[in-house]
């Protein structure tokens, strides 16, 4: 089976960059969302207690680009040079999908909708990919919201899906969304 193009390093948008991430950019992600417990509430993994995690986060992020499947980028805006957030794809052979995490200060500018634009219309560029997909806990009207504005449909709910830790340890009920090519 065909594999996926690699995504390119950099996807330039109106008021965005998406580039890979580098070490020198712990301080800021650090700063600027990993350590906020509002912004991890919905989320996999737990607020950052000190910095050394957010670069821990970076290798990781750096080390996906050697990889086939799992492609971090940080949004950096344009006019500022400021981080909005951090997307990553996650690619499959015939399918796409897209987690994110907004910089505290930036919510409600439509960047993070800016990216998964970007996103998707990448990935319809590449032959083999015809479905873009995404969950968010049934609980995060914002990040619905921007899958929403990204023109993706919400198919269905995943009971019991993704445990969230910072809520509790049971398994999340999330909705799954998509938008096909
Ligand atoms: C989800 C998230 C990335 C959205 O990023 P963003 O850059 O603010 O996204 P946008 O500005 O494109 O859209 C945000 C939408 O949420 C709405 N919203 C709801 N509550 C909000 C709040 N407390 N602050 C800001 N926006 C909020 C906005 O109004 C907007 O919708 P609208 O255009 O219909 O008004 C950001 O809220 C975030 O980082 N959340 C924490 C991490 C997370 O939950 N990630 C997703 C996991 S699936």
């Amino acid at each position: 089976m065909t594999q996926p193009m690699k995504p390119p390093e950099i996807i330039s948008t109106e008021r965005l960059t998406l580039r890979k991430p580098r070490m020198d950019d712990a301080a800021a992600v650090f700063a600027s969302w990993a350590k906020y417990p509002e912004v991890t509430r919905f989320l996999t993994w737990r607020p950052h207690q000190d910095i050394t995690q957010t670069e821990s986060l970076m290798k990781k992020s750096i080390d996906g680009w050697d990889g086939d499947t799992n492609f971090r980028y940080l949004l950096e805006i344009k006019e500022s040079g400021q981080l909005a957030g951090m997307i990553e794809l996650r690619m499959e052979p015939s399918e796409m999908s897209f987690g994110y995490t907004g910089a505290r200060d930036q919510w409600g500018k439509g960047y993070m909708t800016e990216a998964a634009r970007a996103a998707i219309e990448w990935a319809f560029q590449q032959p083999n990919i015809q479905r873009v997909y995404a969950t968010t806990d049934v609980e995060n009207v914002p990040s619905q919201r921007v899958l929403e504005k990204a023109g993706m449909q919400r198919e269905g709910l995943l009971l019991k899906e993704s445990i969230h830790p910072n809520i509790s340890d049971e398994p999340r009920d999330c909705y799954l969304y998509a938008i096909v090519k």
